[in-house]
């Protein structure tokens, strides 16, 4: 875990590389950090997150009681403690906007498919929750069925959502997922996908094991995604799915529920 020191910079670091992406614009987005058992260093509301200084930050108790800060905390701050109470191994979040991923989540399609091996690595799959209204309750029912399988989900009509052991792996997900999206959009352009074959995603799942760099401890693509639309894969997703290349026709699912 960060000391309060370096998570205030590291907020200002990972925000502004947000900005710099394009990831966010005007006030979007939040980021945050476990200090402790109890505490947790975030983002103020809206304000631009490329402009945060290291005395912007709120402290917050895991039940959301002000702690320390000048300013409200964000208020998608319920969507962070509950990623917190309900993964114990996680100590960064990031909420953002990026906009091939977000153009994924508004057409209703999850980044399930599995792609690019390197995903499969780092994220196993990105699954699409269902639409919750911004900074209510509704957002956090929608997400609660997912955040423990996954550790990063398409929010529908919104954004994308990444957490990690760091708060530098938060946001590495974060740009792997906005990288991902923009590689699935091309296949869809060029109207063929390959999806990897079970053989290959059995391999990879000895791959992440061993790989030293930013793994998930999500399932392989295509294992259970219930949270999402119609009780698994997006109605949209399966459609593309269907209609591109048979090449590499997709395993059971079943055959792919494996966890590491
Ligand atoms: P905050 O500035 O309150 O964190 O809200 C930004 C946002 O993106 C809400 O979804």
């Amino acid at each position: 875990m960060a000391s309060e020191r370096q998570a205030r910079q590291q907020i200002v670091r990972f925000g502004k590389m947000l900005h710099d992406c394009g990831y966010v614009a005007a006030t979007d987005g939040n980021l945050s950090a476990r200090l402790d058992k109890r505490h947790i260093l975030a983002t103020p509301t809206a304000m631009s997150k490329g402009a945060l200084r290291p005395s912007d930050m709120v402290i917050v108790d895991l039940d959301g009681h002000l702690v320390a800060g000048r300013h409200h905390v964000s208020s998608e701050i319920a969507m962070h403690l509950l990623i917190y109470k309900l993964r114990p191994d996680i100590n960064g979040i990031v909420h953002a906007h990026p906009p091939t991923a977000t153009g994924f989540a508004a057409a209703g399609i999850a980044l399930d498919q599995p792609l690019v091996c390197e995903v499969v690595i780092g994220l196993g799959s990105i699954p699409l929750a269902k639409y919750g209204t911004p900074g209510t309750p509704e957002l956090c029912e929608t997400l609660k069925p997912l955040i423990s399988k996954y550790d990063a989900i398409l929010m529908s009509n919104h954004g994308v959502v990444t957490y990690g052991d760091t708060l530098e792996h938060a946001h590495m997900k974060m740009e792997t997922v906005e990288h991902f999206a923009q590689i699935a959009l091309i296949t869809h352009l060029l109207g063929r996908q390959q999806p990897l074959k079970d053989e290959a995603l059995r391999k990879l799942l000895v791959a992440r094991s061993k790989y030293e760099g930013n793994h998930s401890a999500a399932p392989l693509p295509l294992a259970d995604c219930h949270g999402s639309h119609n009780g698994g894969q997006s109605r949209a997703s399966r459609k593309f799915a269907s209609t591109v290349s048979d090449k590499g026709k997709r395993p059971p699912a079943d055959s792919l529920k494996i966890r590491s």
